[in-house]
């Protein structure tokens, strides 16, 4: 397909989804999980679609944890079938609609026909502006902060600036900045080691919907308490924050 239009570098928000809650639903319509995993991504489609023009610059998608490896190997290899077979028919649609595709965690346990459509997806995709997708897939944000650590040399004093550009090459992407808004569907609280350095400062929304049934109202209601919260990041209510660490200035 050819490539219509494009914009300047994006900008924006960064959103992080953790996208729970495949299995509830089609446990729910007495359907097999994997009917759950299929229509969940449907939503992802629908998600990138309308992302953009809610002033998301970045979108992160959790799609498979390090720690789903211990699901029945029928429901990974599924997923992994699917993850496949997702990029290899939404790759000419990222191309035409403007949004850089960038797969992130582990690649050396993916089967080799996923990575080369990771692989073909992020090469044909590498020019989009509209938005940074990234996905991911076999991720474990506590491999990837020990990951990054092993890579310093053994007398630097990295700064979080570096630390954080140190995460994007293990993470195997450009730098994102960091997470402004992390949603997760399917009603758990918690965060399941996805973006652990990165969502510092995330403010948390949790819906109790289901991620298949996750739509542009859900995405508007999340963006909007996102909106209604006031950002400190430790300063004090009202003031602009000095994002400079100023322990070491006393
Ligand atoms: C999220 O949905 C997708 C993955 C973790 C791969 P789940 O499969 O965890 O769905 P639930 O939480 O069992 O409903
Ligand atoms: C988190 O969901 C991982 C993804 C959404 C890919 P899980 O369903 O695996 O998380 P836990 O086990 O409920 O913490
Ligand atoms: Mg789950």
């Amino acid at each position: 397909m050819q490539r219509t239009w494009q914009e300047p570098e994006a900008a924006g928000l960064h959103v992080g989804v953790i996208m729970d809650g495949n299995g509830r639903w089609a446990t729910a319509r007495g359907l097999p999980r994997a009917a759950g995993h299929r229509e969940g991504a449907d939503a992802v489609r629908r998600l990138v679609e309308s992302a953009p023009a809610t002033g998301i610059g970045t979108l992160t998608l959790f799609a498979f944890s390090s720690d789903n490896w211990r699901r029945p190997g029928r429901e990974v290899q599924w997923l992994l079938r699917l993850f496949r077979e997702h990029l290899r028919t939404e790759t000419a649609r990222c191309v035409v609609t403007g949004v850089r595709l960038n797969v992130i965690g582990r690649r050396d346990r993916m089967p080799r026909s996923l990575a080369a459509a990771v692989g073909a997806a992020e090469s044909a995709t590498a020019a989009g502006r509209r938005l940074h997708l990234r996905i991911a897939i076999d991720y474990s944000a506590r491999d990837a902060i020990l990951r990054a650590a092993q890579c310093l040399p053994p007398d630097a004093v990295p700064s979080r600036d570096s630390f954080a550009r140190l995460l994007s090459i293990v993470d195997h992407a450009p730098p994102a900045p960091p997470v402004d808004l992390l949603i997760r569907t399917g009603g758990e609280q918690r965060l399941s080691d996805f973006l652990l350095w990165e969502c510092a400062y995330a403010e948390l929304h949790f819906t109790p919907r289901m991620w298949p049934d996750f739509d542009h109202a859900d995405l508007a209601r999340a963006l909007a308490d996102f909106h209604g919260r006031e950002r400190r990041f430790g300063a004090l209510p009202g003031t602009a924050p000095d994002l400079q660490p100023i322990a070491g200035r006393i």
